[in-house]
C-alpha cells in the first residue's frame, strides 16, 4: 500500500490529544443514546437486539453524523465525486455523503442501510443532492450476503446468467466495513457483485498497522477502547479490523485486483483510515 509518509508519528501532542478527546466524546454520546433507546422501549433489547443496537446508533448518528462528515480523511470527497454508473452505497446512514456524488455520472444508486430510522433523512439528503425521482433507492438491508442478496433480488437486479455476480459498476464503502458482521464473507460478497473492471471505493478506519508503521500508542488505545466496550456502544464497529487484508483475499480467486490505489491516512492514530480505490480485473 502506498502512503508511508502519512503513517509517520503526528507532529504535535495536540493532534494525539485531539484524537483521544474525539473518541472519548463519541463513546459518551453513544452511552447517552443507548440509555435514551432503552428508556423509550426497555424490552426491545431482549426482543430484537439487532433492531435495538441499530436504533441506538441511528439516534446518535442523526444527532452527530452531520458534524462528523464535514471533513473526511484524505481524498475521500474527491473520490466520491468520481463515482459513476450503477452504484451500491454500503451503509449510507443519513446520507451525509450523497452531496459528494455527481448525480450526472450516476444512472442508479442503491443504499443498503439496515438502520430504518435513518431512511427518511437518507432519502431527503439524496433528493437534495440531485437524486430525485427514485434515482437513489434506500434498501432496508445490510450488506452481508444473506441480507443484501434477497433485497437486490426484490429490486430485480439479479438477472445475470450467474446471479449474485457482476451487478454494480461501482461499490462505495465509507465508514461501514468496520461494523459489518462476518467481514470476510461480506467483502467476498461485495467483490462478486462488482462487474468485471468495476471499482470499489473505500474510506474505512482500520487496525493501527503497528509494528509495520503506525504507532504503539494508537494500537494500545485501540485495544483499550475495544476492551471498555467500543464495539457494543458503536453497534458492532471494531477498531481492529484488517480490512485491506480482507479486500486482498476477496480478489485472490481472480489473481488479485487489476489495480489498487489505497493510502493510509493518519496511520499513527487511534482511528487510522485507508482511503482509495480498487479495480477488479476485466
Ligand atoms: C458510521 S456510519 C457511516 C454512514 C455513512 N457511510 C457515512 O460515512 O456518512 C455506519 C453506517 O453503517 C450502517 N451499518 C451497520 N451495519 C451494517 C450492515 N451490516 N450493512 C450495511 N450497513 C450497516 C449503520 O447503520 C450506519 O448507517
Amino acid at each position: 500500500m502506498s502512503g508511508q509518509q502519512s503513517m509517520a508519528l503526528p507532529a504535535t501532542w495536540q493532534e494525539t490529544a485531539g484524537g483521544w478527546f474525539g473518541v472519548v466524546m463519541l463513546m459518551l454520546a453513544a452511552v447517552y443514546y443507548w440509555i435514551v433507546t432503552l428508556l423509550a422501549d426497555p424490552t426491545l433489547v431482549i426482543r430484537d437486539y439487532d433492531k435495538c443496537r441499530h436504533k441506538a446508533f441511528g439516534a446518535m448518528w442523526l444527532a452527530k453524523g452531520k458534524a462528523m462528515s464535514e471533513e473526511m480523511p484524505g481524498d475521500t470527497f474527491k473520490l466520491l465525486g468520481t463515482v459513476k454508473g450503477t452504484v451500491l452505497d454500503c451503509g449510507p446512514g443519513s446520507g451525509e455523503m450523497t452531496k459528494r456524488f455527481n448525480p450526472e455520472q450516476i444512472n442508479a444508486i442503491y443504499g443498503a442501510e439496515p438502520a430504518l430510522d435513518m431512511h427518511t433523512e437518507l432519502t431527503a439528503n439524496a433528493e437534495k443532492a440531485g437524486f430525485g425521482g427514485g434515482k437513489y433507492k434506500a434498501l432496508a438491508c445490510g450488506v452481508e450476503p444473506e441480507s443484501l442478496i434477497p433485497a437486490l433480488a426484490r429490486e430485480g437486479l439479479l438477472t445475470n446468467e450467474r446471479p449474485e455476480t457482476g451487478v454494480f459498476d461501482e461499490i462505495v464503502c465509507v465508514r461501514v466495513l468496520c461494523g459489518v458482521p462476518k467481514q470476510e464473507e461480506t467483502v467476498e460478497g461485495l467483490y462478486r457483485l462488482l462487474k468485471p473492471g468495476g471499482r470499489l471505493l473505500i474510506s474505512e478506519h482500520v487496525v493501527n498497522p503497528f509494528p509495520h508503521g503506525g504507532s504503539v500508542v494508537g494500537r494500545a488505545m485501540q485495544i483499550v477502547l475495544m476492551f471498555v466496550g467500543w464495539k457494543f456502544l458503536m453497534a458492532g464497529c471494531s477498531l481492529n479490523r484488517d480490512t485491506m487484508g480482507a479486500l486482498e483475499r476477496a480478489a485472490k480467486p481472480d489473481g488479485g485486483w487489476k489495480s489498487k490505489n489505497v493510502r493510509y491516512v493518519n496511520g499513527w492514530a487511534t482511528v487510522p483510515f485507508i482511503v482509495g480505490t480498487l479495480t477488479k480485473k476485466g
